[in-house]
């Protein structure tokens, strides 16, 4: 047994630690019998370092060492000492070192794990989930944790620098206005009433403000039952907050202030401060999407001049009916493969593109294209020339409702980059989405809905369209976009009741469906709401895009899959009929059974 007490960990050792005694703990990373010696990969969460373990010097624990396996927990007692020159390994940072052990202890033993705990391992993601605890002791996950702590801690910092308060706000509460399905909790008290878990903090936020404490924040969970996404989980975490007697500009600057704050502090990279803002108008119609990749061009061309007055009739008829034909410019890609391209037809499609035209520039400057016999020779140079294509360019091009070609054209853009290699991987494209329409039409409901939340405040001088016009109105409304992710959104607030009135009229709320569903937060604003407004940033997503990931699940330590299951723990499970006897709960499924 070793008596002394750990006094190092094993990431940190380096050449100034050579011919020291240490004490280590830690895991088995990998163990290599040579015969006479034994080489352990001792790793804990700092790092790895190389044991070896040799008869000579380890005695009685060099039998030890021989039934040591993958993932025991050992403690390593020995001495720091330089490798041989061609022993030395570059690839870990203590690979100028290793331990000559001189007493090994077994800890703990350890099955053989499902899959390997290392780097880059081609495992099926639901097998990592259900060992979650094995595949977050591998190094990359360990990294992502550490970075969110980091992250965490300089974002707290931040804000108490700037007079901020941390307040928690009721997880049991009532609906919320994010606009997705809430997640219901049963009161056991109160039968067959119902809490709502928050899909944010946005109102308890805003009455913080009525409550005068002015400046606001917190690292909050938020629950949202909608469909997931990789860059969506049902419940995930928002930098949230809010501030009083504060403008769109100031609150910008200071947002701009804490993500330079941060990742200066985390990753030692530069922002470049201010971003550039994009009005949401603007953002639409030159990528088609309300979140830009900005980190490569292929803008959206607008084409209807180009192509008016042709014997095209598919774009004609579209351009008659108030629609739009653009298109992206793949830049030297005219040699793309036939079949890529029908594949591209079903792409858009996805969108609700009912086609997909093109045409290749050859080399010698003519015009390759199934409809460019619909086309003169004024109108393709015309078109050529509005797209500054050259020899080599693939132009594709769709005609729809505005919307349409936008989140087809949008979407193709996206994919063309990825295709053609477009994207600097290490680039850091901020941007503000600005301006967003107050309100947007939902088809099925045959109404408006607020498109960030109806508390958001219109912009002054659209206030007059609120009762004639409402699909005119832009709101104070901002999202800050980094890399094609929104990862964060907030507005000033309305804090007068007659504008309140006069929104919640436009989504079609009445007097007592406003007064029944935030009746309590109305009132509060008649004893003096302060100017405010806020914002919050999707937590899991900017520490995705920091640790270079695809997926906000590599960033959360216990994430939840697509269909929101928990597969390490089982959850959601069946519970006891006993307890939903006590909460007055009988599911349909129960009484399906039951009269069966
Ligand atoms: P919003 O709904 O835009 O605004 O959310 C803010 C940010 O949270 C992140 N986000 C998500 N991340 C992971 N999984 C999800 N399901 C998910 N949904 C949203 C996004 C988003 O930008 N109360 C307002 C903020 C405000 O007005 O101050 C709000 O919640 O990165
Ligand atoms: P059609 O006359 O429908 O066979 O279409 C002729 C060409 O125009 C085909 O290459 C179609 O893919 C393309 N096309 C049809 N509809 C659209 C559209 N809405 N936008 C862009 N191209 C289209």
């Amino acid at each position: 047994m070793i008596n002394q007490k750990r006094s190092h960990h094993c990431g940190v050792l380096g050449k100034d630690m050579a011919g020291q005694h240490v004490i280590l703990c830690g895991w088995v990373s990998k163990r290599r019998d040579h015969g006479g010696l034994i080489f352990i990969d001792l790793r804990d969460r700092s790092g790895i370092v190389q044991i070896v373990v040799d008869p000579d010097t380890a005695g009685s624990s060099f039998k030890t060492a021989e039934d040591i396996r993958n993932e025991y927990v050992i403690k390593v007692s020995g001495n720091v000492r330089l490798r041989d020159a061609e022993t030395v390994n570059a690839n870990i940072a203590t690979g100028m070192i290793e331990v000559m052990a001189d007493e090994i202890e077994v800890l703990n033993s350890a099955k053989t794990p499902p899959f390997y705990i290392q780097d880059n391992i081609d495992t099926d993601e639901n097998l990592r989930l259900k060992y979650r605890y094995l595949d977050l002791r591998r190094p990359e996950m360990q990294r992502n944790l550490i970075l969110r702590h980091k992250v965490t801690k300089l974002m707290r910092d931040y804000l108490d620098s700037r007079d901020f308060l941390e307040i928690e706000t009721p997880m049991l509460t009532k609906s919320t206005p994010e606009g997705a399905r809430d997640y219901l909790v049963p009161s056991r008290v109160n039968p067959g009433k119902f809490y709502a878990l928050p899909q944010s903090p946005q109102i308890f936020k805003q009455l913080l403000m009525v409550a005068g404490m002015e400046r606001y924040f917190q690292i909050a969970r938020c629950f949202r039952d909608e469909d997931l996404r990789a860059d969506r989980q049902p419940e995930f975490t928002q930098l949230d907050m809010e501030m009083s007697f504060m403008e769109v500009d100031e609150i910008l600057e200071l947002m701009e202030g804490l993500i330079a704050y941060i990742f200066e502090g985390a990753l030692g990279k530069k922002i470049q401060v201010p971003f550039q803002r994009l009005t949401w108008d603007e953002a639409m119609d030159r990528y088609g999407s309300d979140k830009p990749d900005l980190r490569f061009g292929m803008e959206l061309i607008n084409m209807v001049d180009a192509v008016k007055g042709s014997d095209f009739k598919v774009f004609n008829t579209i351009i008659e009916n108030g629609g739009i034909v653009k298109a992206i410019n793949v830049k030297g890609y005219a040699a793309i493969p036939r079949r890529e391209l029908d594949g591209l037809v079903d792409f858009v499609g996805i969108y609700g593109a009912k086609g997909l035209a093109w045409m290749q520039i050859q080399e010698d400057g003519s015009v390759k294209s199934p409809i460019a016999k619909f086309f003169s020779e004024a109108h393709l140079a015309n078109i050529l020339k509005t797209a500054a294509a050259e020899p080599g360019d693939l132009l594709l091009f769709v005609a729809d409702k505005p919307a349409v070609v936008a989140q087809a054209l949008g979407a193709l853009r996206i994919e063309m980059a990825k295709r053609r290699n477009l994207i600097d991987h290490d680039a850091l494209a901020f941007t503000w989405v600005v301006d967003f329409p107050m309100f947007e039409y939902d088809e099925e409901e045959k109404r408006y809905v607020a498109m960030h939340h109806p508390f958001t405040a219109p912009r002054d001088e659209d206030l007059p369209l609120l009762a004639t016009d409402p699909g005119k109105v832009y709101a104070k409304a901002y999202d800050m976009v980094l890399n094609g992710t929104e990862i964060g959104g907030g507005s000033i607030r309305i804090h007068r009741r007659d504008v309140q009135k006069q929104v919640f009229s436009a989504i079609g709320l009445t007097d007592e469906q406003a007064a029944e569903k935030f009746g309590f937060m109305m009132n509060a604003f008649e004893y003096g709401a302060p100017p405010h407004g806020g914002l919050a940033f999707g937590l899991d997503r900017l520490i995705m895009i920091m640790a270079q990931r695809d997926s906000i699940r590599d960033v959360i330590a216990f994430p939840k899959t697509q269909s929101a299951a928990c597969l390490m723990t089982q959850a959601p499970n069946d519970v006891d009929e006993k307890q939903l006897r006590e909460l007055h709960i009988k599911t349909s499924l129960l009484m399906k059974k039951e009269n069966k």
